[in-house]
């Protein structure tokens, strides 16, 4: 399963490519929002630091002008990814997008039969959102079982990019189910290396290592 971080910031950004680990990146107009910082400066930097898919959102509503943002966002990188949101207009501008090449992630995604049509709509990543929906008493995981079901019957390529991710289980139950990529908060990526035996294991091996008394090389 690939890892995306989400998030704007690039400082995280570039502390978590460190590790090896990082996929790509996913924004959206509110992580922006937080950032503090001019969009098409940040999202060419996250680009430059991450080769990965970078997701930089459009804001428009309709066909014509989501395309004419489209356009310069995916100007600034190869790894741009465009993101829309799952409405008639974000999938036509999806369809048009793919069609020349460029990777789309469908955003704002809260039923398997949005994932379809994102998916017909040739999406290159379809973005359920499994924390909100957790938010109002639903399982969000429940529909990413369904998603791999519908698009596996029909081998669809879409890939599925969990999102919303709030804490470790939803990561775990991910890969279980065999989501293609997950993009979760930095805290949350940080969480998944944590485990207090590890810790203690560490600091009880370092203790009897230093009573040996010795070095290595
Ligand atoms: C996905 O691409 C979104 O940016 C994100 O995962 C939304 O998460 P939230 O529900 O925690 O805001």
């Amino acid at each position: 399963m690939k890892f995306f971080v989400d998030t704007a910031d690039t400082n995280e950004i570039r502390d978590l490519a460190e590790t090896g680990l990082l996929d790509g990146v996913t924004t959206n107009p509110s992580l922006i929002n937080k950032s503090g910082r001019n969009f098409l400066e940040v999202v060419k930097e996250i680009a430059g630091i991450v080769p990965g898919p970078v997701s930089a959102e459009v804001v428009a509503t309709d066909h014509a002008e989501m395309m004419r943002e489209a356009e310069i966002l995916r100007k600034i990188a190869d790894n741009i990814t465009i993101k829309v949101p799952l409405t008639i207009d974000g999938l036509k501008t999806c369809k048009a997008l793919t069609g020349e090449g460029t990777m789309v992630n469908v955003t704002l995604c809260f039923t398997a039969n949005q994932a379809l049509l994102a998916a017909k709509a040739g999406a290159t990543f379809i973005s359920p959102f499994v924390g909100r929906h957790d938010d109002i008493g639903f399982d969000g995981m429940q529909i990413i079982s369904e998603i791999r079901t519908i698009y596996d019957n029909y081998d669809f390529g879409t890939e599925i990019l969990v999102a919303s991710v709030r804490h470790p289980v939803h990561v775990l139950q991910s890969a279980m189910i065999g989501a293609d990529v997950m993009t979760a908060p930095p805290a949350v990526i940080r969480q998944l290396f944590k485990h207090p035996l590890t810790d203690r294991g560490l600091e009880a091996f370092l203790a009897d290592w230093q009573k040996t008394g010795q070095t290595i090389g």
